[in-house]
């Protein structure tokens, strides 16, 4: 089977790229199963329940997030019932929502879905090891799961990497989310798990991190907030990582970026050769 990936929908450009190029990129590329995280696609600040409802049109099959979750206040309303809906999992308990959830891709295959986050520069939360941990003893790869991917929503590469160290072999994919710049070592680990340290965003690169870059900079420059930041509006870049999986032991055989329209295209290996 295959998965596909894609980081951070970052405002009107991000999120407007990912549902209009969708449902083709699942059709040209026999995607059986697409992860879309959505942490900023209302205005480059969580989610709304219609932007939700859009992204499942399109074809995504869950939509994770990370500490923007809830920037949206109504997200706290429907991330109980939104099942195709997930906030890190080592949130504290009583959090709305869920962290894992179990899917059927469009082959019949049963995927386990965790989103965490974690905690170096970043909030306070509980142990993510430990939470994804439970997750798999109770839904181990292989047995109730042909697929698990893991959205690991953090800063920095060196938790990321210790996490795709502790879960390789274990799970299919680790793909790390929240820096919005996508990295190079994307590839297929040792014991068989897919791994990139950070995806990157949908959104126009031509900013900082999908926000119009002239508050940011100014912010840098003289400490004084002057305006709230606003999404940048250029054509966005669509990136993710899509997965070739075996279907026999859930592990991933291949790897391959994809970066599609915006500034970051033109400087990318071809996304997915058959
Ligand atoms: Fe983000
Ligand atoms: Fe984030």
């Amino acid at each position: 089977m295959r998965l596909l990936f894609l980081g951070d929908l970052v405002g009107r450009t991000g999120r407007t790229a990912a549902i209009e190029r969708l449902p083709a990129l699942i059709a040209d590329h026999r995607l059986d199963f697409v992860v879309v995280n959505g942490e900023n696609a209302a205005g480059g600040f969580g989610i709304t329940e219609e932007i939700l409802g859009q992204l499942l049109a399109a074809g995504a099959d869950v939509v994770t997030t990370g500490n923007h979750v809830f920037d949206q206040r109504e997200a706290l309303a429907f991330a109980p019932r939104q099942e195709r809906f997930l906030r890190p999992i080592n949130f504290p308990e009583g959090t709305p929502g869920r962290g894992a959830g179990f899917y059927m891709a469009r082959n019949g295959a049963s995927v386990l879905v965790i989103n965490a986050m974690g905690r170096i520069f970043m909030d306070p939360l509980d142990d993510p090891f430990a939470a994804i941990d439970r997750e798999l003893a109770a839904c181990p790869l292989g047995e109730q799961a042909d697929a698990i991917v893991v959205d690991f929503h953090g800063e920095a590469t060196s938790e990321k990497q210790a996490l795709a160290h502790h879960l390789d072999g274990r799970v299919t994919l680790v793909i790390g989310t929240h820096t919005h710049v996508p990295t190079c070592d994307y590839r297929v680990m040792a014991r068989g798990t897919a791994y990139q340290s950070d995806v990157g965003m949908c959104g126009d690169y031509d900013s900082v991190i999908g926000m119009d870059h002239r508050e940011p900079l100014r912010r840098f420059l003289e400490k004084v907030p002057r305006e709230r930041f606003a999404p940048a509006t250029g054509p966005a870049t669509i990136a993710g990582l899509a997965v070739e999986v075996d279907d026999t032991t859930g592990l991933a055989t291949a790897v391959a970026p994809l970066r599609v329209g915006g500034v970051l295209s033109a400087t990318t290996p071809r996304f997915w050769v058959d």
